[in-house]
């Protein structure tokens, strides 16, 4: 008997990479799912891979950053799963760029997938969450906690979710509404290191960007502000 045994969870970016592999932990812990993404087909068969309606695994396609879908998300989450324990909001990007090179399109962008979603799903099941005394887990990243080199406009956006996360558990009792903050550094995948090539054409190399790193630290005397900083190129948080 695990925890999440006979309890229910929305995972919202369910249909892929991390969102899908927290899925298939609830699932297995016996868990009924209900798996969000845009994409129709690929929730289809994410949701059958994880053993379908037999398992209590349903698909709710939904673009998390419409205000209109991620209501008929909670709706649909709420008649198909009742109670709802946790949500577990794993959709969100990564981005590639140097900041000032970076299109404010690009900002407002990142900042609605990975920010404002999460407010939207938040605000739309705290009711359910807090009714079941259940769980917010918001998934950031390293680079909620700490900016890299030419990540574009990531880092801006996954630290305004920390910042978000950490109202939450301010403004609440965690034995009435728990938030957990989620920061993976890169994640193991087939794409891992080469998925974001084709916006980080232009950008120095990861070892240019080492020997730039180690480069400054060399020429700082050690004990210095400067040589202590965090040296992470492209390549760091995703
Ligand atoms: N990959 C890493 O190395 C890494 C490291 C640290 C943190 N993270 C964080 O972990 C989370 C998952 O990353 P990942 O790389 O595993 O993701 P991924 O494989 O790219 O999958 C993203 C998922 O989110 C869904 N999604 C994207 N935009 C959406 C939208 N507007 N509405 C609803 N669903 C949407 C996608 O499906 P559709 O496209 O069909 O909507 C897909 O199911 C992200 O928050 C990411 O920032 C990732």
């Amino acid at each position: 008997m695990t925890y999440w045994n006979e309890k229910a969870a929305l995972v919202t970016g369910g249909s892929a990479g991390l969102g899908k592999a927290i899925a298939r932990s609830l699932v297995s812990a016996g868990a009924r799912v209900a798996l969000v993404a845009r994409d129709a087909s690929n929730l289809r068969s994410a949701a059958d891979e994880l053993g379908g309606a037999a398992r209590g695994v349903v698909s709710i396609p939904a673009d998390v950053t419409r205000e209109d879908d991620v209501a008929r998300m909670a709706e649909r989450a709420g008649s198909e799963l009742g109670t709802i324990d946790g949500l577990f909001h794993g959709a969100g990007r990564s981005d590639r760029g140097e900041a000032l090179a970076t299109p404010v399109s690009r900002f407002d962008e990142l900042w609605r997938i990975n920010f404002v979603a999460a407010v939207l799903c938040a605000q739309a099941l705290a009711p359910a969450l807090r009714a079941a005394r259940g769980h917010l887990v918001l998934i950031g990243s390293l680079a909620s906690k700490s900016a890299s080199r030419h990540l574009g406009a990531y880092p801006a956006a996954k630290f305004a979710l920390a910042a978000f996360a950490q109202q939450m558990r301010l403004e609440h009792d965690a034995r009435e509404l728990h938030t957990l903050l989620v920061c993976p550094g890169p994640l193991a995948r087939v794409d891992a290191g080469s998925r974001y090539d084709a916006r980080a054409v232009g950008l120095p190399t990861r070892p240019a960007a080492r020997a730039a790193a180690s480069n400054s630290r060399a020429s700082t005397p050690s004990g210095s502000p400067r040589a202590s900083s965090t040296p992470a190129g492209i390549g760091g948080p995703s």
